[in-house]
């Protein structure tokens, strides 16, 4: 198996990163939100990641080989609110011929890093399929809590789908 650098995604990168979700999108059972037919255009996609880069809470990582294929990505988009720019929801996929392989952990690491180094972000906040074991093994070993537990959240493969609200937090906050 070849190598793969993790770095912020540009616009330059946008059908790249398409065509990464649209592999995702269509695996049956596949554990995002986003189905078949359902990713950006590529107008959208290069404005996504171009805010994303000039946003101080929100960044767009990407895990890609020498031969310019995306592997996986890991984006954050923090609040624009002043009340919620500490915070913001975190998204991830990776290839799945690269799962398993320590990819969507070293991807998290490096945002988890990132958002650390903000010094604006403190919370990171997602959802989750409750049947979706991996990613809930990989976010608890990163310190992530579940939250909460949302009922028939999803519409998914042609049943209803709960899911868990996780959460990370970089601080102690007093609490009433
Ligand atoms: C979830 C996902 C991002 C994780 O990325 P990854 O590169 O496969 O993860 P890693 O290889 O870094 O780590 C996988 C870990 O899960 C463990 N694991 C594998 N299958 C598991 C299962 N069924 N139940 C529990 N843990 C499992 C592995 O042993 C490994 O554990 P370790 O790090 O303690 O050794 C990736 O599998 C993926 O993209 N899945 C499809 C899309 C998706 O579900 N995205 C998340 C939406 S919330």
């Amino acid at each position: 198996m070849t190598s793969y650098i993790i770095r912020e995604a540009t616009p330059d990168d946008a059908a790249a990163v398409i065509f990464h979700n649209d592999l995702i999108a269509n695996e049956p059972r596949n554990g995002i939100i986003r189905g078949p037919g359902e990713s950006m255009s590529l107008e959208d996609e290069q404005n996504y990641l171009k805010n994303s880069s000039v946003a101080d809470n929100s960044c767009f990582l990407i895990a890609i080989t020498p031969a310019g294929e995306v592997i996986g990505v890991c984006g954050f988009q923090g609040g624009k609110r002043k009340a919620v720019r500490h915070q913001g929801g975190l998204g991830i996929s990776v290839n799945i011929e690269w799962r398993d392989k320590g990819v969507g952990t070293a991807l998290m690491r490096r945002l988890i890093d990132w958002a650390k180094n903000t010094g604006i972000i403190t919370r990171m906040e997602l959802t989750v399929m409750a049947h979706n074991t991996r990613a809930i093994h990989v976010y608890e070993k990163l310190g992530f809590q579940i939250e909460g537990r949302q009922r028939a959240a999803l519409f998914k493969d042609g049943a209803y789908v709960d899911v868990y609200m996780m959460a990370l937090l970089f601080m102690d906050y007093p609490t009433t």
